[in-house]
């Protein structure tokens, strides 16, 4: 059942795990949650229908994309990203900061925000903490991300806190912007690089502002997974039990394993989309790269156990043949089944925390992963 309110319940924890249950007028998100990745308005390769079937109940949208093109006030125009998209269901938008740092050219970060050229046709732009907000109301996201600025790892700790800060007063300022929206949600990022005692000052900070859910940003940003896992562990204690936690941009199937041991609750990558472009599976046996001349003649489909069509029916002689002569075919098979898996994963380790037997779960995926592809 949905509701006209932003809701976020618990129904179940095991250790420092937790699953439960985003409602929003839009749609329920059954956490933990992975958010397939639709940067354009678009999960490349893959149908609206599709993603829904596989189990996906939200999907996130990239702000720096679609104020470039097609432009927010365009898809205000014409509906709203949902329908523009033909998405009835949740959208999270992430604000742009971190977009336009890995993305747009000559980028300069000040006090009033961000200045910078679109990597798309070199035209100039700013956005503020505000229009940012802006942005995504235009677009109508259910779920929107404070704009934050996040560095590189490794970086001097200087450094870390000065975009700490920064990140801090954009967290008020986009607060502000948001105002009051029943149904929807502004959520804060945490940001500190690999700095403990900035990670849980920022953590402290936007648990003040008293928002809807809050994010783990800055990590999986060149930092080896103990840093990643021990900064999340550090700022686990202060974020508030009641509300959603995000851990953005993660990640790796075991990434994500792990940060579900540590109480995290919604996730997104570009991992199993990407390499699906790139002929890389994810199934549970492990990772296979479908270029590989081992696979020319091999006759048995990715996964014979799973529910996913790419997965139990095409041989990875066809998918290897499809991979090696660059057809769409091939980018649309793989991503199905890496989507279908991140999915089923997230459904295993749902139905496993509900019934108290997380860590005898989590020892069996990893057996699978271990033994490898068979
Ligand atoms: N995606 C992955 N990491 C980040 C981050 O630190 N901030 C934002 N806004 N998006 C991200």
């Amino acid at each position: 059942m949905t509701t006209d309110q932003f809701t976020f319940t618990v129904n179940k924890t095991d250790g420092m795990a937790r699953t439960g249950e985003i409602r929003m007028p839009r749609g329920v998100i059954r956490t933990p949650a992975f958010m397939p990745v639709g940067t354009a308005a678009t999960v490349k390769a893959m149908y609206p229908d599709q993603v829904k079937a596989l189990g996906a109940d939200v999907v996130l949208g990239n702000t720096y994309h679609l104020m470039l093109r097609p432009g927010a006030e365009r898809v205000a125009r014409l509906g709203g990203l949902h329908k523009f998209m033909n998405w009835p269901y949740p959208i999270l938008t992430d604000s742009g900061g971190f977009q336009v740092m890995s993305l747009a050219a000559l980028r300069k970060v000040d006090e009033t925000g961000v200045t910078f050229q679109s990597h798309i046709d070199g035209s100039k732009h700013f956005m503020s903490p505000e229009r940012s907000i802006e942005i995504q109301g235009l677009l109508g996201s259910d779920i929107q991300m404070q704009l934050d600025e996040c560095v590189r790892l490794p970086c001097s700790d200087e450094e870390a806190e000065r975009a700490m800060r920064l990140s801090l007063r954009w967290a008020e300022r986009c607060r502000i912007a948001f105002g009051e929206q029943p149904g929807k949600a502004m959520f804060g990022i945490v940001q500190g690089g690999a700095v403990e005692r900035l990670r849980i000052e920022s953590a402290r900070e936007l648990a003040a502002l008293d928002l809807k859910g809050y994010a783990i940003g800055g990590l999986a940003v060149g930092e080896p997974q103990d840093v990643m896992l021990r900064m999340i562990e550090t700022v686990e204690p202060h974020m508030p039990k009641e509300k959603p936690r995000y851990l953005m941009g993660v990640g790796t199937p075991d990434d994500i394993v792990e940060a579900v041991r540590r109480g995290v609750d919604m996730f997104d990558c570009v991992m199993p989309t990407r390499a699906g472009r790139h002929g890389q599976v994810f199934t549970k046996h492990g990772r296979m790269n479908l270029r590989n001349a081992r696979f020319a003649e091999d006759t048995r489909p990715l996964d014979e156990s799973s529910k996913c069509t790419a997965s139990n029916t095409y041989s990875r002689a066809y998918l290897h043949h499809l991979v090696r002569s660059n057809e769409i075919l091939g980018m649309m098979l793989l991503t199905w089944n890496n989507l279908a898996y991140y999915q089923e994963l997230m459904a295993g380790l749902r139905k496993a925390i509900a019934e108290g037997r997380l860590e005898d779960h989590i020892g069996e995926i990893k057996e699978g992963w271990a033994k490898g592809e068979r």
